[in-house]
């Protein structure tokens, strides 16, 4: 196609840009480029980048200024969400930009290239009709974990977020597109599967005999693949959680007992101005309906402390929920106001050192929590899934059900299930031996 000959993606923020970062490099090798080797510099340089919160999209900046210091001079290419947001004003920003391409337009990456390797500065933002994913590559090869888009953008317009606008609106995958996908990639090695969607709960879709549904029929049509072992899904919503899915929870084995469910606040009129959709009464007893499903289902969340407005009484109850939903593990931000979001025009906007104060105490309580679920495995054995290789020798590091990460000195090989023995637990991960009956095995 052009000079460019090899490329390097820096993927920051959510699993979905994870995701998005594999399929441009699928499309990069289409055309005869390759992946730069671990300290090669780059002829191109794709910073697929994340702009939840002002701290991340400064990161897609600093990186950039760092590119240009680079003696290759690579061509740069901004993608994600800050390539959505900014558009054109990227490159006025920084004249070291060369290919600004949106989340929806990374299908035409390799068109940009060959533009820019002409001299041109081309910005695609489209968000087109026609789904990106038609214009993809077959997956080919896979890791053992997996990640799938099933649906992308999101409906739900919180107050704070800006993802409804550098996604767009929620849109589901077709069942055929994502049931094809997800064999490719058992063919090419994957036992377990993420299904990602910013609001996943949200996918509906029909399929082979014309029948509706949502989450659940999916998640039970891929509990069908033989060789896939283990089915996640995130990031859902507790406005969108079905009775169907909850009882798959119960029922289906591959579909694993870990579930992230953002509740975001502790107080019903810091999640009505959130625009949130629920209360923290309704959040509570659906956690209790699925566990009610599956009493060993590991709960994860994430919290904004210092909303617009947020009283010191009203952070307590954002403790308090913790304390009563008890969290496997969870994500907790400082509120940041984010451009062309409501929540960032609001009254009340909270100091930084009160923020500070308020996350650090949620933190350790979260910490807390978590230590005390690692803990709880101690004496008992699970299966993991081997992903990596450890640092010492003879070490490896597997995946539990609960998404922890388990270390293990085993022969075993990266994508093997392994029985192993809970010995010992830290704040974020486990020591597992192999048992005797696995050893005699
Ligand atoms: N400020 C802080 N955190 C945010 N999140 C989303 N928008 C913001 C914001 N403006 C957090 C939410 C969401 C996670 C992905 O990021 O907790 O669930
Ligand atoms: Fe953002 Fe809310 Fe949609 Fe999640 S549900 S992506 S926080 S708008």
């Amino acid at each position: 196609m052009t000079d460019t000959k090899t490329y390097r993606i820096k993927s920051f923020g959510c699993q979905m840009n994870v995701y998005d970062g594999e399929r441009m490099g699928e499309l990069l090798g289409e055309k005869g480029m390759r992946a730069a080797k671990d300290g090669e510099d780059a002829d191109l340089v794709v910073l697929n980048t994340c702009h939840i919160r002002e701290k991340a999209a400064e990161k897609a900046y600093s990186d950039v200024g760092r590119l240009a210091k680079n003696e290759k001079k690579p061509m740069v290419a901004l993608a994600g969400c800050v390539a959505q947001a900014e558009g054109g004003e990227a490159q006025r920003r920084s004249e070291h930009i060369d290919i600004v391409v949106g989340p929806q337009a990374y299908h035409r990456l390799p068109e940009l290239v060959e533009q820019a390797a002409k001299g041109a500065r081309p910005v695609d933002t489209d968000m087109p009709a026609i789904s990106k994913f038609d214009a993809m590559p077959k997956r080919r090869r896979s890791g053992p974990s997996a990640f799938l888009t099933v649906a992308e953008g999101c409906d739900k317009f919180c107050t704070y977020c800006v993802v409804p606008y550098t996604r767009g609106t929620e849109i589901s995958r077709p069942w055929s597109d994502i049931v094809d996908e997800a064999l490719a990639l058992v063919d090419g090695g994957a036992k377990e599967i993420t299904l990602l969607g910013q609001n996943v709960s949200a996918w509906s879709g029909e399929n082979e005999k014309g029948q509706q549904g949502g989450l659940e029929l999916l998640v039970r049509r891929l509990a069908r693949i033989d060789g896939l072992e283990r089915i996640r899904y995130t990031t859902s919503h507790p406005a969108d959680m079905d009775e169907g899915l909850i009882a798959a929870h119960g029922e289906e084995p591959k579909l694993m007992p870990y579930l992230h469910l953002p509740v975001q606040a502790g107080s019903d009129r810091i999640l009505k101005a959130m625009n949130r959709h629920h209360t923290v009464d309704s959040y509570l007893k659906l956690i209790e309906r699925f566990r009610a499903a599956r009493p060993d289902l590991a709960i994860s969340g994430d919290f904004i402390v210092g909303f617009p407005g947020e009283t010191d009484a009203e952070f307590e109850e954002t403790l308090q929920v913790v304390r009563d939903a008890d969290y496997a593990s969870a994500y907790s931000f400082k509120y940041s106001p984010r451009p062309g979001t409501p929540a960032a025009d609001m009254d009340g906007q909270v100091a930084p050192q009160v923020m500070d104060e308020r996350l650090q105490r949620l933190q350790a309580l979260l910490s807390e929590q978590s230590l005390a679920f690692n803990r709880s495995k101690i004496g008992t054995q699970m299966d993991i899934l081997i992903d990596r290789v450890g640092k010492r020798e003879g070490q490896m590091i597997g995946k539990s059900p609960w998404l922890q990460s388990v270390f293990v000195a085993t022969d075993a090989d990266i994508g093997d299930i392994l029985t192993v023995d809970i010995a010992d637990a830290l704040p974020n991960s486990l020591h597992g031996i192999t048992s005797p009956k696995e050893a005699a095995a």
